[in-house]
């Protein structure tokens, strides 16, 4: 049995705490919030222990592995704890809110040889990996674009941490990382960037809408558009080879044609459900951990996801074309 603690008793954490209940082989050990009764609340549903400091959390008797699912602006020092403590550790993403921070934790854990995973979910969405296997295997032909929108209605309350720039990063470290990381994933390494920021709701501090222009090394474009205020809600990411071409509708459907010829058609049905994703994720952690693996998603790769978060938030921010790779000292400066 693989014991997992949390540090987090919010919303992802239940998503996980539920995840984690589907898999066998592992449970939900230990809670810690700084709100007891937040903590209290989760560990009853699963039956797990509540401890109220990270020091006890850390020595409690046969944990395995640590999730950490607090807002960004505190994971660089609990990564660290953690990892001083001999823990090994998942981060939900982002990994850190600046790049001198990502190079402290994911030194820290290189120092006390820990293996650190970054929580990029949408890496373990089933045709979001497909897609990637198909251009890698040439069934496209060579890259030429990429896109990903994902268009929500989300409300931001204007007293949360997600709302301020300082704590959560922006709708660029929160929401269009998952589309950039997968960018990244499947094009390789970006050399420049251009972005648009538009904030619709002058309550909260931070965009909400963002949309992002890439130019990867390889001579591949790529863009990325997300939207916090779309009351029809719609996705879809794709890519475009040189013979060939699909797209996923709605995390649901992926269409296209390969070179061959041969039709795309695969369908994951009207029902399916985002949270098979949390599942797959804390599935592959839990294997991982039993046999003893390094993680599939590593801290440089949550440190690469945070690197084109920062130069897109950047870009949108002066309205400028910003380079890769960031100087450390304007990441700095942008976070
Ligand atoms: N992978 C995904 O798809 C996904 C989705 C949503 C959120 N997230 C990430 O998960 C993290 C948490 O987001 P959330 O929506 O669950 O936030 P949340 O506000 O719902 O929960 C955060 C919890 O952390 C606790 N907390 C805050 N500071 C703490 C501290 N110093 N020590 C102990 N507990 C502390 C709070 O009391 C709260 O219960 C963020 O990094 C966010 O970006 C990832």
């Amino acid at each position: 049995m693989i014991n997992v603690g949390f540090i987090g008793a919010g919303d992802i954490a239940s998503t996980h705490a539920a995840a984690l209940a589907e898999i066998d082989g592992a449970r939900l050990a230990v809670v810690f919030d700084r709100d007891k009764e937040r903590a209290n609340a989760l560990a009853q549903q699963v039956g797990a222990k509540v401890v109220t400091s990270l020091d006890a959390l850390f020595s409690f008797s046969g944990l395995d592995i640590v999730y950490i699912l607090t807002p960004p602006s505190v994971h660089a020092e609990q990564i660290i704890a953690a990892s001083q403590a001999g823990l090994p550790v998942m981060c939900e993403k982002p990994l850190t809110l600046t790049l001198v921070a990502a190079d402290r934790v994911i030194a820290a854990a290189k120092a006390a040889g820990i293996p650190l995973m970054t929580g990029l979910t949408h890496r373990y969405h089933p045709l979001s990996a497909r897609a990637r296997e198909m251009l890698h295997a040439g069934e496209l032909g060579d890259l030429v674009a990429l896109w990903s929108h994902r268009l929500v209605t989300l409300s931001v309350s204007p007293t949360s941490w997600l709302s301020q720039r300082d704590r959560s990063g922006g709708m660029a470290l929160q929401y269009a990382m998952h589309d950039l990381d997968w960018e990244c994933w499947l094009g390789g390494e970006v050399s420049r960037v251009a972005a648009n920021e538009i904030h619709t709701q002058s309550e909260i501090e931070i965009e909400d809408n963002l949309w992002a222009l890439l130019h990867f090394r390889n001579g591949a474009s790529g863009s990325v558009g997300v939207s916090w205020v779309a009351p029809h809600a719609h996705t879809e990411r794709g890519v475009i080879g040189s013979q060939g071409n699909l797209r996923i509708i709605d995390q649901q459907r992926m269409v296209g044609q390969l070179k061959n010829g041969k039709a795309i058609e695969l369908d994951l049905g009207d029902d399916y459900d985002w949270f098979d994703v949390f599942v797959r994720e804390s599935k592959d952690i839990i294997d991982r951990i039993a046999y003893g693996q390094d993680f599939s998603i590593s801290g440089e790769d949550g440190r690469n996801a945070l690197e084109i978060s920062l130069a897109v938030q950047r870009a949108a921010i002066t309205g400028q074309m910003i380079a890769l790779p960031l100087e450390l000292a304007t990441t700095e400066e942008s976070s």
